[in-house]
């Protein structure tokens, strides 16, 4: 292999990638980085108004193949709206990035909510979110793979679904089913369809965003928590992940360079899930 022929696996000219959740924080780093490398991108979101900064910092030439679509990934038929109206801008789908989830306080067990009071509403709203907000998109664009015998699917999982953290337990059972239908869905892909469609995940370490910056910040004096300190204490690398640090596994996935890869689940962690703790 020359340099040269390394480098086009990672031209993603022509290439259309579908991101749910690409106005978010880590979905639209993977939106800047994947149309720096000539990436059509669709960013699929229901608040398409972060999206709007979003391809301002692209800049010009890479925002001319950016596009804001709206869609509910909890509803299949705007979901559809969505594919439709992504083949008419750019013609085809070549691969999707689940990056729409999240959790929420009211899930979350703490001081004033035991795990015995945690309403069902919230955890159904997890679990929603994270599993079939990963599911029906993968029937939506995984249906225009399946057609075109051609394909790749990225989800996001987390370190929960791993070993579930403390006072998370509807995102660490939603995580760990995100891990389970990757493998599930690559081997249906590839048995049923086509091998040419692969399905993988990551599973991102800790990240400070807007989910989860209540639980590792204090709001007031804007140090870290005890539960921050304890996951930077558990890092090796000693430090919380930037939204860059998923993109040189993201970028893998999808490209051939990966092209004999399917059904894993990339841990992007700092080190965290190789630490005993001792
Ligand atoms: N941050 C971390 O440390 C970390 C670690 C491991 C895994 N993850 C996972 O990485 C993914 C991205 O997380 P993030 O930190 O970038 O979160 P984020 O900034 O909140 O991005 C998630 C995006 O999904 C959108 N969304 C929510 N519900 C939706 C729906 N029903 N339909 C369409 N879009 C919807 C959100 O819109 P709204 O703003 O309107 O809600 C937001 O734009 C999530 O799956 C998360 O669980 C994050």
């Amino acid at each position: 292999m020359t340099f040269e022929d390394l480098s086009r696996q990672y031209d993603f000219c022509g290439r259309t990638v579908v991101i749910t959740g690409g106005t978010g924080v880590l979905g639209g780093e993977i939106a800047r980085a994947l149309a720096g490398c000539r990436a059509n991108v669709a960013l699929l979101d229901r608040n398409l108004e972060p999206g709007r900064e979003l391809l301002a910092l692209m800049g010009v030439e890479a925002a001319s193949r950016a596009a804001l679509v709206p869609g509910d990934v909890l509803d299949a038929e705007s979901l559809r709206h969505a594919a439709a109206a992504i083949v008419e801008r750019f013609g085809r789908v070549d691969a999707l990035v689940n990056a729409a989830g999240g959790n929420k306080a009211e899930a979350t067990t703490g001081h004033d909510r035991s795990f015995f009071d945690l309403p069902s509403e919230a955890m159904r709203w997890v679990f929603d979110l994270n599993l079939l907000g990963t599911i029906l998109p993968c029937q939506v664009f995984g249906r225009l793979m399946a057609e075109r015998g051609e394909g790749v699917v990225l989800n996001i999982s987390s370190m929960n679904a791993l070993r579930p953290l403390t006072r998370v337990p509807a995102y660490s059972a939603a995580k760990a089913g995100v891990s389970n239908f990757t493998q599930w869905l690559a081997v249906h892909m590839a048995q049923e369809y086509s091998p040419r469609i692969r399905v993988n995940a990551i599973a991102p370490g800790f990240f400070l965003t807007n989910q989860n910056r209540y639980l590792l910040t204090d709001e007031r004096s804007g140090g870290l928590t005890p539960r921050g300190q304890t996951i930077l204490a558990h890092t090796p690398m000693a430090r919380f992940g930037e939204p860059g640090d998923l993109v040189g596994a993201v970028t893998w996935l999808l490209s051939p360079a990966s092209s004999f890869v399917t059904g894993i689940v990339v841990p992007i962690d700092g080190g965290f899930s190789a630490f005993s703790g001792v």
